[in-house]
């Protein structure tokens, strides 16, 4: 890993602002292997380096990654000028910079939404050739039949648009379960619509192999542990 100056990795880390490092230096309240720092632009290896700040250890994190149990309402972005974002929801604790959904939730869809600021895996989940199975609760506005279920698992055709076969399970008179494995527009609405049926609630459920954590209310979130990283970032994105 490159060198960065200490006020930089501690500013990353959410920590101290680049002031407020250069205010502990001064104080002596900075050390880097037990020795103390002397200038906040010093520059250190952050994975090797023991730093600790007031005598706590800085638990480094090269990147983030965090669970959000996001409600309706709510865009899918970093930034909005108008209506508040996945982003805005974090807590302040883990607010830092750079960090971003990986993939999107329709406003009105609910549930499990990735947020990270690793862009390489962001990258690999959202390319289009990219096969990462989700899983969705749906409630919909008529009765779900084994008609329904075989025509998704034929592969729905909508117009231009043609979606791969998804697997569909009914688990009540008006809800089922259902997994994709691409992530286009509207995608499991679109797919309800071309049967006959509207979609009147969605939740993401599973991204790859890691669950939503049932836990977790709506707007709340947590980091992955490190099962879940292992798995998000190892999963496989062939068919
Ligand atoms: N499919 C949809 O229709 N909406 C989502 O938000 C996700 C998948």
């Amino acid at each position: 890993m490159p060198l960065e100056r200490l006020d930089k990795i501690l500013s990353g880390q959410n920590i101290a602002s680049r002031k407020e490092t250069k205010e502990l230096v001064r104080r002596g309240l900075v050390s880097a292997d037990g020795r103390t720092v002397q200038r906040a632009d010093e520059k250190f290896d952050p994975e090797k380096t023991i730093i600790t700040v007031e005598g706590k250890t800085v638990a480094y994190k090269k990147y983030l990654y965090i669970m959000l149990n996001k409600p309706r309402g709510i865009l899918s972005a970093s930034r909005d000028r108008h209506t508040p974002t996945v982003v805005d929801l974090l807590p302040q604790e883990l607010k830092r910079e750079g960090l971003f959904p990986a993939g999107r939730l329709d406003k009105d869809t609910e549930g499990f939404i990735l947020i990270t600021d690793d862009g390489e895996l962001a990258h690999r989940m959202l390319a289009p050739k990219s096969h990462v199975f989700k899983l969705y609760e749906a409630v919909c506005d008529r009765p779900l039949t084994q008609t329904d279920v075989t025509l998704f698992a034929q592969g729905i055709v909508c117009g231009d648009e043609k979606y791969l076969p998804a697997k569909m399970k009914i688990t009540g008179e008006k809800t089922a379960l259902v997994e994709i494995c691409e992530g286009k527009f509207h995608q499991v609405r679109k797919m309800f619509h071309a049967v006959g049926t509207e979609v009147l609630r969605l939740k993401r459920l599973r991204i790859g192999e890691v669950y939503l954590d049932p836990t977790l209310g709506s707007g709340k979130c947590r980091e992955l542990n490190s099962d879940e990283i292992i798995k998000i970032i190892s999963q496989k994105n062939e068919l």
